[in-house]
């Protein structure tokens, strides 16, 4: 498991190479697997793949064109969009997209009470916690992945396309990685600068 946590990097480049089904359910399952409050799984799986990657392409698309002309959820900041046009490309590429929708998510522009806020951090936590889990399953299975923040310029737009009860939270694509080994890994932080010991 440690060695997956290390091995694990963003996958940007996909080989055209289908994931087997046994792998992808077993990579559903660790995400299935992960911790929620009051064990609430604040969860469902939208498994995009084959033909249905054309609407997901479209809709991420029609949303960037959006965020260029000024308009979206999230006001465009220089390169921002460049970055999002460059995962769509990955999107592309990615022979499977997993959307994960909190069935029981507040929509991102209500008003939230304190404890809708709570209710919501939490599970937000927790939808983390699968995202992790299945890609670490994933590099566990040898399979790369990336997780899509970029998402959110396209936000109406998937949401509509998805047409999914519940709220868009987040989405990871899967694939066979075909980025240079030459790329080098993300450096993080020294952790003597991360961690505050108090005994
Ligand atoms: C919540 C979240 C959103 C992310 N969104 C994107 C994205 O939209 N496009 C992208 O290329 N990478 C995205 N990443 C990947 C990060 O850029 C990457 O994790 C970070 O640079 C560290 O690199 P590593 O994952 O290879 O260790 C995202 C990561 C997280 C956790």
């Amino acid at each position: 498991m440690i060695e997956a946590i290390y091995q694990r990097r963003s996958i940007r480049w996909f080989q055209d190479r289908p994931i087997p089904e046994a792998a992808l359910r077993e990579i559903l399952r660790a995400g299935r697997q992960a911790p929620s409050p009051k064990n609430r799984q604040p969860w469902h799986f939208i498994v995009v793949f084959g033909a249905s990657k054309t609407g997901m392409l479209a809709a991420m698309e029609e949303g960037l064109c959006r965020a260029e002309r000024g308009e979206g959820l999230l006001a465009p900041r220089p390169g921002y969009v460049e970055n999002a046009r460059f995962t769509l490309r990955a999107m592309s590429e990615a022979p499977v997209t997993v959307f994960v929708m909190n069935p029981e998510g507040r929509p991102l522009r209500a008003d939230w009470s304190a404890a809708e806020k709570v209710h919501e951090l939490s599970d937000m936590q927790a939808i983390g916690a699968a995202a992790e889990n299945m890609a670490l399953a994933a590099a566990d299975l040898g399979i790369g992945s990336l997780w899509n923040g970029n998402i959110f310029f396209a936000y109406d737009e998937l949401r509509r396309w998805l047409c999914a009860e519940g709220e868009l939270a987040l989405a990871l694509s899967l694939g066979y990685s075909a980025q240079p080994p030459s790329l080098r890994q993300m450096p993080r932080k020294p952790l003597e600068s991360l961690v505050t010991y108090r005994s």
